[in-house]
């Protein structure tokens, strides 16, 4: 067996960091082809065990704005979104209060003062049959 020669030695390293450039690009362009700026939100939020919200509770949560009510009648949630331009609202002594152009909101999410038109919206609770919540804000 004949040892390779110096040239073909550099051949053979120059045809291989073609290769590689060609794959290491082609990797790129599909990752590129593959991006997608505006992936869609998030909709299902994991919000643990049921047993953390005892009966009676309101629980104010961050992400999404919300607030988690267990009552008799069994868990629901209201957004915490304004239905005039979308600023968090914050709980008040008659319920929720804007910050940013002083809507008011009834406990139970009504529009007490404007701007704003809409109630806060309800939002979906599913209990899992293995005890957890999961809030949906679809
Ligand atoms: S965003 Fe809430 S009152 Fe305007």
């Amino acid at each position: 067996m004949t040892q390779p020669s110096r040239r073909d030695f550099l051949k053979l390293v120059r045809a291989g960091l073609l290769y590689l450039s060609g794959a290491l690009a082609i990797g790129g362009l599909l990752r590129f082809l593959d991006f997608d700026a505006h992936p869609a939100p998030k909709t299902e939020f994991d919000l643990g065990p049921a047993s953390d919200f005892p009966l009676g509770s309101r629980t104010l949560l961050a992400d999404p704005p919300a607030v988690l009510l267990h009552t008799q009648s069994g868990f629901s949630a209201l957004s915490l979104v304004c239905t005039h331009l979308g600023c968090a609202v914050e709980p008040s002594a008659d319920g929720f209060a804007c910050p940013c152009h002083g809507s008011r909101f009834d406990a139970a999410g009504g529009v007490l003062r404007g701007p704003a038109q809409k109630s806060l919206p309800a939002l979906r609770v599913e209990l899992t049959t293995d005890g957890r919540l999961l809030l949906h804000t679809d």
